[in-house]
């Protein structure tokens, strides 16, 4: 299987990136290829919303992001891993997750049932993103996505870049994700 890891963090020795390099393991010990994706170093426009895509068309932007998408649509599994900035989900994390939207809305395109999905989040304060995981877990992907979403890391306490690394918890939870796919 191709697992796709879109990593929202701007930051160099990001949370998310630890993490993701622990799921990878877990993953690719099962035979599964990764492919790491640093949203912030790539090309990637913002949903216009013209809803071409409902009209079965492609989506009107070609760039780093229509690379990551036709994978999806041709049945790729996808790690979403973003830290909190004021509440959510980081830009660069949005902005790709908007993209999901020309799969969704597009009568000639589907996520593949037979892929997997997952979630990181990264934050400072533990325990006060509870609701806004369940929201993510729901949409964009147990409602808007035909994969199956086999779990979350809700990785909290975290303050600076790398601070994870002193969380052997939160890495060994990762690593088990990753055997999951
Ligand atoms: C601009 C900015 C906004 C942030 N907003 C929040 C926040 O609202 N809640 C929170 O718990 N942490 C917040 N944080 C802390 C980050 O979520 C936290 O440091 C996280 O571990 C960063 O993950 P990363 O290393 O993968 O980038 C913010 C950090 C930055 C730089």
């Amino acid at each position: 299987m191709k697992i796709l890891a879109l990593i929202g963090s701007p930051r160099k020795h990001s949370n998310c990136e630890a993490i993701v390099d622990e799921i990878a393991k877990g993953a690719e010990e099962n035979g599964h290829e990764v492919i790491k994706y640093i949203i912030q170093d790539l090309d990637i426009a913002p949903c216009s919303g013209c809803e071409l895509c409902r009209k079965g068309k492609d989506c009107r932007y070609t760039d780093d992001g229509t690379e990551i998408i036709d994978q999806l649509a041709d049945g790729a599994s996808v790690i979403l891993a973003s830290p909190i900035y004021f509440g959510q989900m980081s830009a660069q994390a949005k902005t790709i997750v908007d993209r999901f939207y020309s799969i969704f809305n597009n009568p000639n395109k589907s996520f593949s049932k037979d892929a997997k999905a997952a979630i990181v989040l990264t934050h400072a304060y533990p325990g006060d993103y509870d609701a806004y995981l369940q929201l993510t877990i729901a949409q964009p992907f147990q409602n808007n996505t035909e994969m199956e979403f086999i779990g979350a890391i809700d990785a909290g306490d975290l303050k600076f870049p790398g601070d994870v690394k002193d969380k052997p918890e939160i890495l060994r939870e990762a690593y088990e994700l990753g055997k999951k796919f």
